[in-house]
């Protein structure tokens, strides 16, 4: 398994993956009929620009044999209350359903934070309150509430938590 850079050729691969994800992840709490009618072909033109070169947002992808098996985006963070240049933010972490629980989250996951700008101290994310095994997944890698919440837009009965580490950097503040 191999962990790099994406680039616009991995768009399709990527929005594949994205909505087979999505459709594992959030049957129960998105109605059937919408995860069924989610195209990836919709997807594609997104991740070919978050690809792009001088896309401020980092893809990175893991491959085996077989190809890509997932992705993590990441980049500015997009809250206002998190000031510019003290957090970066984890936008997206998928994994087709077949490659769960083997190891190539947490490989994606730990790229990302090498790939954080050294000046920046921490990463943020946001996760469905009721999603189990992507909260398992960041608590058993460090992450932890930070106490920040908005309703889901999946639903005014779901809360989004925002959770958060802080990257150890040797050398002290930079
Ligand atoms: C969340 C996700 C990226 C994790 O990737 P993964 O490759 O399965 O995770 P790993 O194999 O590296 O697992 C590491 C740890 O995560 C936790 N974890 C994984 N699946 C879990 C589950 N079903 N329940 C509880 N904890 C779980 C465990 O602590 C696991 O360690 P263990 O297997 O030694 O117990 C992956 O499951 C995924 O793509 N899910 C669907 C999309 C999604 O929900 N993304 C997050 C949106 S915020």
């Amino acid at each position: 398994m191999n962990v790099r850079h994406a680039t616009p050729e991995d768009a399709e691969a990527i929005a594949k993956v994205h909505v087979a994800g999505w459709r594992t992840a959030y049957r129960g709490f998105v109605p059937d009929a919408e995860l069924d009618a989610l195209r990836w072909q919709d997807r594609v033109a997104d991740w070919r620009e978050r690809t792009a070169p001088g896309s401020t947002v980092t893809v990175l992808v893991a491959e085996d044999d077989g190809g890509l098996v997932g992705f993590a985006s990441s980049g500015p963070p997009r809250d206002e209350d998190l000031v510019a240049g003290r957090a970066w933010e984890l936008y997206a972490i998928y994994l087709g359903p077949s490659t769960w629980r083997r190891g190539v989250g947490t490989a994606l996951l730990r790229s990302t934070i090498e790939a954080v700008p050294t000046h920046v101290p921490a990463l943020v994310l946001w996760v469905l309150d009721g999603n189990a095994r992507a909260r398992g997944f960041y608590e058993r890698n460090g992450f932890v509430p930070d106490g920040t919440t908005v309703p889901s837009r999946l639903g005014p009965q779901y809360q989004d938590l925002r959770y958060r580490i802080e990257i150890p950097r040797s050398g002290g503040e930079a």
